[in-house]
């Protein structure tokens, strides 16, 4: 396995134009650095001692001047005021352009791994939390910044203006480099002593953080429970105890790095100190100019800075890596069900023959070993009405999630129109069903975009109709805004029934030759179910339908009962035929119109 920096780096790839920008600034921010006590030198070596230019600035004569004294004082300041700026406006540019590229890396991180996480199974998603997997999409995939503006670049920069600086002092006097250099060690054992405990504190700190944040999503999610149970005072004091723990790691974390930034500056100024003092005696004694003398000390703080730098790295690169572990592990996570090599649409066959669906020696299960159905013969035909009941746990749901390709089976395979599914694009497989669920989803949109999510350039008239089919029409144009209320988060602004009717009008639009509906109406009440069974029954008209169902008022209409107990099927019938058997169903019946049975684990609805 590659390391996860060089597994990342390759999200760098795309953006290497400005990444190019930003190391071709660096260098030209560093030659400037370098330059900048020059002219310094030049002066107070040459032009106050008195003495004329050495060769290679003799062209300086031939400004305007002609090389008097005085000319040239302004000349040397005026290049000094050129550096720096020229020095300013290449690392304000880097700044820019670094700004730029790393949140653009970032986020197209986190779009990818967004994409990623929408293909990967649900059974992945059933075993994530939410707010966990939102932190690694939006938050967690900065890390890509991290390491290449935080660690990458500043890491070059360091090096290169480490080794340049030190040459150029290596060749003005040798053994006061040396003076210069023997700071770098102690720096080193302050890097070792300071850099544990800076890493330890801030991971401390992250973590809590991570703490917080999931206190505070589950509490508000779970925000009616809580609020029935009478625990808001616990989550409030488990939440300022947290957010105080996190104050304190804080704290630490910052008392670590100004230590460590107190020793750096001891070391910094006794290193100027020696170089000042060895430097000095250099002059007095003639080997050295007062100008190299000069550029020495101007160069000391750059060559410290640098070293300071590759200090503080060290834990960049921890941060980018504790972000870079999470969103590899989804990267690395490859269970989803994708289209294979040469899958084809679903052939489109003509109206009354399309709707065919079959199960063919289905296992599956969820956990390897435990497996949740066991070899599932079933044929629906184009049309037909079926209803599958049993008892809770029996993997009725499971059964229908095979249909959209929610999950491949173990073993067998399902078939639509007589096309085993797994060789067919979901696009297309998917656009052939409709899909009610017990718990109807709505976006935080308009009515009129939550009927039409499934065909999005649905003309109003055609939303509409479906409404009305749906028994939706009226309640929806009671709303502030009709059709375009946009519903509240969760639907908390309407009723269960109501949600649920704006499910089947959406299941309605898509007018798909196949309808699976799971528990459509179990959470409403005698007459609200009437209206969603009216409006259900006009959904069902010339569909294969499968319905998951509980209440035999909803059971008794299908064309055919599929009784399905422990992951296997235990009968199929019809209403009557499946009672005068006597076998489960007929207890189901018992119970529901009030006779007494033995079974156990059913659910019993009113
Ligand atoms: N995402 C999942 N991961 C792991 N196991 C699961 C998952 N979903 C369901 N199961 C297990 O599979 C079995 C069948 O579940 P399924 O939801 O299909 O039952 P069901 O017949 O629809 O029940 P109910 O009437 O309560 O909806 C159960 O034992 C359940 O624990
Ligand atoms: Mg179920």
């Amino acid at each position: 396995m590659r390391p996860w920096w060089l597994r990342l780096s390759r999200y760098a790839i795309p953006h290497w134009r400005g990444l190019s920008c930003i190391v071709l600034l660096m260098f030209a921010g560093i030659a400037l650095d370098v330059l900048k006590p020059w002219p310094m030198k030049l002066l107070v070596d040459y032009v106050l001692a008195g003495r004329s230019l050495p060769s290679a600035a003799a062209w300086m004569a031939s400004l305007p001047g002609q090389g008097s004294a005085g000319a040239l004082v302004a000349w040397f300041t005026l290049a000094t005021i050129m550096l720096f700026l020229a020095g300013w406006a290449a690392r304000i540019t880097q700044a820019y352009i670094q700004a730029g590229v790393g949140s653009r890396m970032a986020y197209s991180l986190g779009a990818e791994l967004f994409s990623h996480l929408q293909g990967l199974s649900l059974r992945f998603h059933g075993r994530r939390p939410t707010g966990d997997l939102v932190k690694r999409v939006t938050s967690d995939s900065s890390c890509v910044r991290a390491l290449v503006i935080n660690v990458f670049v500043p890491l070059l920069t360091s090096l290169v203006s480490l080794v340049t600086m030190f040459a150029v002092m290596w060749r003005l006097d040798r053994s006061l480099s040396l003076v210069a250099l023997a700071a770098a060690p102690l720096l080193g054992l302050l890097i070792r002593v300071f850099a544990r405990p800076m890493q330890e504190r801030m991971n401390e700190q992250l973590q809590l953080e991570g703490e917080m944040m999931s206190t505070a999503e589950q509490t508000l999610r779970a925000l009616p429970i809580v609020q029935a149970f009478g625990r808001e005072q616990q989550q409030d004091e488990r939440y300022s105890t947290l957010g105080r723990r996190t104050g304190q790691a804080y704290l630490r974390a910052v008392g670590a790095q100004l230590g460590f930034r107190i020793g750096a500056s001891s070391i910094t100024a006794l290193g100027t100190a020696m170089v000042m003092l060895v430097g000095g005696f250099h002059v007095l004694r003639g080997s050295l100019s007062v100008g190299s003398l000069l550029v020495f000390l101007s160069y000391l703080a750059s060559l410290y800075s640098p070293l300071e730098t590759l200090a503080y790295l060290s834990s960049g690169f921890v941060a980018a890596a504790a972000g870079a572990q999470r969103v590899l592990e989804v990267w690395d996570t490859q269970e989803g069900v994708r289209d294979l090599p040469g899958a084809r649409p679903l052939p489109l066959r003509p109206p009354g023959q399309r709707g065919h669906v079959q199960w063919e020696k289905v296992a599956f299960g969820y956990e390897p070993g435990r497996p949740v159905l066991h070899n599932i013969d079933l044929e629906v035909r184009p049309g037909e009405t079926i209803a599958l009941v049993g008892p809770t746990g029996a993997g009725k749901s499971t059964l229908v999630s095979l249909v959209p390709r929610f999950f491949d089976p173990w073993e067998g395979r399902v078939l639509i129109d007589g096309v085993d599914i797994r060789g067919v694009q979901l696009a297309s497989l998917r656009s052939r069903l409709a899909i009610v669920l017990q718990e109807p989803f709505l976006f935080a949109l308009t009515v009129a975009e939550n009927i039409a999510y499934g065909r999005p350039d649905a003309h109003r008239s055609e939303i509409e109709a479906a409404a009305v089919a749906a028994n939706a029409d009226e309640f929806i144009r009671k709303l502030p805004s009709g059709y375009d209320t946009v519903i509240g988060e969760r639907g908390a602004t309407l009723s269960g029934g109501q949600r649920q009717r704006i499910a089947i009008a959406r299941a309605l639009l898509k007018d798909a030759p196949i309808l699976i509906l799971d528990e459509p109406t179990s959470a409403l009440d005698t007459h609200t179910e009437w209206q969603v069974l009216e409006a259900l029954e006009r959904l069902m008209q010339g569909r294969t339908t499968i319905i998951i169902a509980h209440r035999l008022s909803t059971v008794q209409r299908a064309d055919r009962i599929v009784v399905l107990k422990e992951g296997k099927i235990e009968e199929t019938g019809a209403h009557q035929d499946l009672l005068e058997k006597g076998g489960l169903y007929s207890r189901l019946h018992g119970l529901q119109v009030g006779r007494p049975a033995p079974e156990a684990g059913w659910r019993v609805s009113s």
